[in-house]
């Protein structure tokens, strides 16, 4: 069992590859304008609530049912289930969620990539003109970009557990922290970065609204990548003895941590350049000031640093969200491919060809919704307006599909499963202390009630308003 190489080899290589699935775009971006719009400190608080008391739990129901059944979510929610039909289509839609989600996340990851070899080739400041990304994102270069990111992808998938995911995020993920805390610590040496960090860290209590909090509960699920079938299939590479307990709270440790000092190199950079910000008019998608905003922080340090300088700074900050974004595609991948190689009995390398295939068709129609062609752009109508597939995708997919996943898992535990089990699972690799203790009663009473509610309200607003 040592040395199987279909299974994590320790702790901490379970540990990389769990962060390296949640630390993405996400954290880096998403997070520190989610603060800064919403409450600054009291956003913080409340979401490190969420992390804390929704989340951990939740990850350790994931966690226990993969390593349980050794099966990736469809498996799982059969075997848990007993073959109940409705069981298995609700395992059905932990497989449906990811590869969806592979479909609008490999176009954005493509674009990081882009975006990352135009200012390597000297052009940060076409970057920084406002008609940019929407030549860019339309031009024929993107499928070039495309076939080198699923190159990648494929590249560490058909290693496998041990000498893909986890020997890529041993390399990737120590080169993402350095890279992080370098921007981080230059981004506060700069003049009137403190603004950014009292923006930050004051919590302003009457941003606080209902659409906040569902906005922070999603924020939380997207960036642990719970809900994607994704830590139900780590569960399954994990070793009996390995302790689920601690590993959930390294993981949910690290993701925040990152999420936080993303934070302190985003917020103070935006003051240091425009000290007269108004963070409630920052874009409300994390895309936009990806793509638009950024370059211009860039461009705004030349007159300070020079261009070679400004160009290095923006380099590596695309770098580190393009490695942080393909350690994710690498998770949310996998769990498809983990599927169809137990549920068809071929190989890997069959299984991942197949899902590859799917992905790069669904990416290659999202990538073409952006005018190019008339019913991807206008693919679907809700809410009062048009969506391109992309957009259509995102708000079912990242704002929408995950609390009710979460909710699944919840009732799947309590009623199925029965929490006694679940406990008997974390307590195999050593005792759980409080957390066990608090997950075994919040999975079954206070976290569905939250997660139904949050699914009921985020739906209505979302298609219906
Ligand atoms: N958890 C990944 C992210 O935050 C998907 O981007």
């Amino acid at each position: 069992m040592q040395n199987n190489p279909d299974q994590f080899s320790s702790k901490i290589g379970f540990v990389l590859a769990a962060a390296g699935s949640a630390v993405g775009i996400g954290n880096l971006v998403g997070f520190p304008v989610a603060a800064a719009k919403n409450g600054g400190g009291a956003f913080l608080l409340l979401y490190i609530f969420f992390v804390v008391a929704i989340c951990l739990p939740l990850i350790l129901a994931e966690l226990s049912m993969g390593r349980a059944t050794g099966k990736s979510p469809l498996g799982a929610f059969r075997e848990i289930s007993k073959g109940h039909k409705g069981w298995v289509l609700a395992g059905a839609l932990s497989l449906i969620t990811p590869f969806m989600i592979a479909v609008f996340y490999t176009v954005l990851t493509v674009w990081l990539l882009g975006y990352f070899l135009v200012v390597l080739s000297g052009r940060l400041d076409q970057l920084a003109t406002p008609v940019y990304f929407g030549g860019f994102i339309t031009s024929p270069w993107i499928f070039a970009y495309l076939a080198a990111v699923i190159g990648m992808v494929v590249l560490v998938l058909k290693g496998g557990v041990r000498d893909g995911i986890e020997k890529a995020s041993r390399l990737l993920m120590p080169m993402l922290f350095i890279m992080l805390i370098g921007l981080a610590v230059f981004v506060l040496t700069l003049p009137n970065a403190s603004a950014g960090l009292k923006f930050y860290f004051t919590p302003q209590l009457d941003r606080i609204t209902w659409s906040v909090v569902n906005g922070a509960l999603s924020q939380a699920f997207f960036s642990l990548s719970l809900g994607m079938g994704i830590l139900i299939t780590y569960g399954s590479y994990l070793r009996k003895q390995d302790n689920l307990v601690q590993s959930a709270k390294m993981l949910a440790c690290t993701d925040t941590g990152v999420a936080l000092v993303a934070g302190l190199m985003t917020l103070p950079a935006i003051f240091a350049i425009y000290p007269n910000t108004n963070p409630s008019e920052l874009s409300d998608s994390s895309v936009g000031l990806i793509f638009s905003f950024f370059p211009n922080i860039f461009m705004a340090m030349v007159p300070k640093f020079g261009y070679a300088m400004a160009s290095f700074i923006a380099a590596t900050f695309f770098l580190l969200a393009f490695v942080a974004a393909i350690t994710s595609l690498v998770s949310i991948i996998e769990v498809p491919v983990a599927a169809l190689k137990a549920e068809s009995r071929q190989t890997r390398n069959k299984a991942l060809a197949l899902v590859i295939t799917g992905v790069l068709v669904g990416a290659v129609f999202s990538a073409l919704s952006f005018g190019q062609v008339k019913w991807l752009t206008e693919f679907a109508f809700y809410a009062g307006a048009n969506k391109s597939l992309f957009d259509a995708l995102v708000d079912v997919f990242y704002d929408t599909i995950l609390p009710f996943n979460g909710l699944l898992i919840c009732l799947l535990v309590t009623w199925q499963w029965k929490r006694h089990n679940m406990a008997a699972e974390m307590a195999s690799g050593g005792s759980g202390g409080w957390l066990e203790r608090y997950t075994h009663a919040a999975i079954a009473f206070w976290i569905p009630a939250i997660l139904a509610t949050v699914f009921v309200i985020t739906a209505t607003n979302k298609f219906f308003s």
